[in-house]
């Protein structure tokens, strides 16, 4: 890196407000990359102490205020927003474009609202300044040692970031997992989807080990043996990875496995319930997205299920594998398989999300170029990530991931009959199962010959004169239910 004049007058290249963890850690990213870089907080105690401990890492400008920040960036200025999504965000930006110029950079690193982060654009804009949403991903490690960034905003101010958030990004095969995503709410729109993926590859993978657990009665250290064996083949990926790790944990307290003294209800910040309700809008079908968002709310249901629990509901009258006849070992595997079509599944859904959000608000996002940003740095970084850039390689128009030919290759070598096998097995063992089901009824309503949608085409028809198309002949018709029962074209 060459050093810029204004380094030499000790201007920062870059400034973070924010120094609670990720801000922290981002601001050391930036520094440990030899960057000279101003650091805020709204309360000074917390920047006192980022100085204390870490000052030493690297060449850090600490301020009290906002003004004293904004005066030892160099131009154009540049600082990224690392507070609490929401109001706090919205009070930080107005601070900054008070006290920037015009040509300065805001960028908010949140997990923001893409729709707050539109009308933002918009603000910051009409006064001169740029305004960037991205969206970061990595959690705390990754804000530390190269995170996956997702940035939007104006081309212009890409050309002036690009190359220091390619310096702090996560690298896969040398390539910087960051690229321009699209103009003003398009980060943080396809953060909001990468969450969503994230949610369901979590689910997919909590019902896998529920099954290992529960159907085939293996034990947590077992189960992180089995995972730990999975993370070298297909699904190798830093989800399962953490997976092998938490089920091999024994608590210290009790000495019983961790997984066992955690309240089984899990929570959510709302990544997760943004991505299905934006999918409700757009009319796409992110059935495994959806489901795994309603698992956890019903997961923390907890006075709901403590009254089904107390109600004695029953579970049926199977309980265990082998009076199904089945065998351990190859249930196992079915469930490997059931796993990975389930994830193929969800990120096949939250790519077309993206794909019509982008059509939607006339974005550009190229879907092969966030599978390529997505293979390191974030949380669900994964070894067929980069079977997806191919398959978006091959086919930039691809209706759909599970038509490319190497995934549906997968799914016709044996996938889809363990899949189906599994959620059989679950469900008479009364194991929910509820984004594998859901999946595969996803996967059999996308190449079934015919769909009960016409019957309710039939339905609506009769009680609201809703009308229906013909498969035989063009146009609108509707039959008198009432009367002659004739048939009337429109
Ligand atoms: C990431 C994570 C990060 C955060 C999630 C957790 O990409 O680094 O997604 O953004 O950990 O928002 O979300 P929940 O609290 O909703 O599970």
């Amino acid at each position: 890196m060459t050093t810029p004049a204004s380094a030499q007058q000790h201007l920062a290249h870059i400034g973070v407000v924010g120094m609670a963890v990720m801000g922290s850690n981002l601001a050391r990213n930036f520094a440990s990359k030899g960057h000279t870089v101003a650091i805020y907080n709204r309360s000074p105690e917390k920047t006192r102490a980022v100085m204390e401990e870490f000052g030493a890492e690297g060449d850090f400008i600490p301020a009290e205020t906002i003004e004293e920040f904004v005066a030892s960036l160099e131009r154009p200025r540049k600082a990224v927003i690392m507070v609490q999504a929401g109001p706090a965000t919205d009070a930080v930006i107005a601070q900054l474009v008070d006290a920037m110029d015009e040509g300065d950079i805001i960028i908010d690193g949140g997990n923001s609202l893409f729709t707050d982060t539109i009308r933002r654009e918009r603000e910051v804009a009409a006064t001169g300044r740029h305004f960037v949403g991205a969206g970061i991903s990595g959690g705390e490690e990754g804000a530390l040692r190269g995170p996956s960034i997702m940035p939007g905003g104006p081309a212009e101010s890409w050309e002036t970031l690009g190359p220091l958030l390619e310096d702090i990004a996560a690298k896969v095969d040398g390539v910087p997992c960051v690229t321009h995503i699209g103009p003003d709410g398009a980060g943080h729109f396809v953060k909001m989807v990468h969450n969503g993926i994230e949610y369901a590859d979590m689910q997919v993978i909590g019902e896998a080990y529920h099954l290992l657990r529960y159907a085939a009665g293996l034990e947590p250290a077992q189960i992180a043996d089995i995972f730990a064996e999975w993370n070298k083949g297909d699904l190798d990926s830093y989800l399962i990875e953490i997976t092998a790790e938490v089920l091999r944990q024994v608590d210290a307290r009790t000495g019983q496995p961790f997984i066992d003294v955690i309240v089984d209800a899990a929570g959510q910040k709302g990544t997760g319930r943004w991505t299905v309700k934006e999918a409700l809008d757009l009319g796409v079908p992110t059935t495994g997205i959806g489901e795994a968002v309603f698992a956890r709310a019903l997961s923390s249901a907890l006075a709901q299920r403590e009254a089904a629990h107390e109600a004695g509901l029953p579970a049926g009258e199977v309980s265990t594998l082998a009076s199904l006849g089945v065998d351990t070992q190859a249930f196992v595997e079915d469930v490997r398989r059931a796993l990975y079509a389930s994830k193929l599944v969800a990120y096949a859904q939250g790519f077309d999300e993206i794909n019509a959000g982008s059509q939607e608000h006339d974005w550009g996002i190229k879907p092969g170029d966030l599978a390529r940003i997505w293979r390191g740095g974030c949380i669900i970084r994964a070894k067929f990530l980069d079977r997806i850039t191919e398959a978006y390689e091959r086919d930039p128009e691809l209706p759909s991931l599970l038509l490319d030919p190497y995934f549906k290759g997968e799914l016709e070598k044996g996938l889809v009959d363990s899949w189906r096998r599994v959620v059989v097995v679950a469900t008479q063992l009364g194991l929910p199962v509820p984004v594998f089901a859901s999946s595969l009824s996803y996967y059999d309503s996308l190449r079934a010959d015919r769909l009960p949608a016409a019957l309710i085409q039939g339905q609506r028809d009769f009680f609201g004169a809703h009308t229906y198309r013909r498969v035989d002949m063009e146009g609108t018709f509707h039959t008198t239910w009432s009367g002659e029962r004739e048939e009337l074209s429109y």
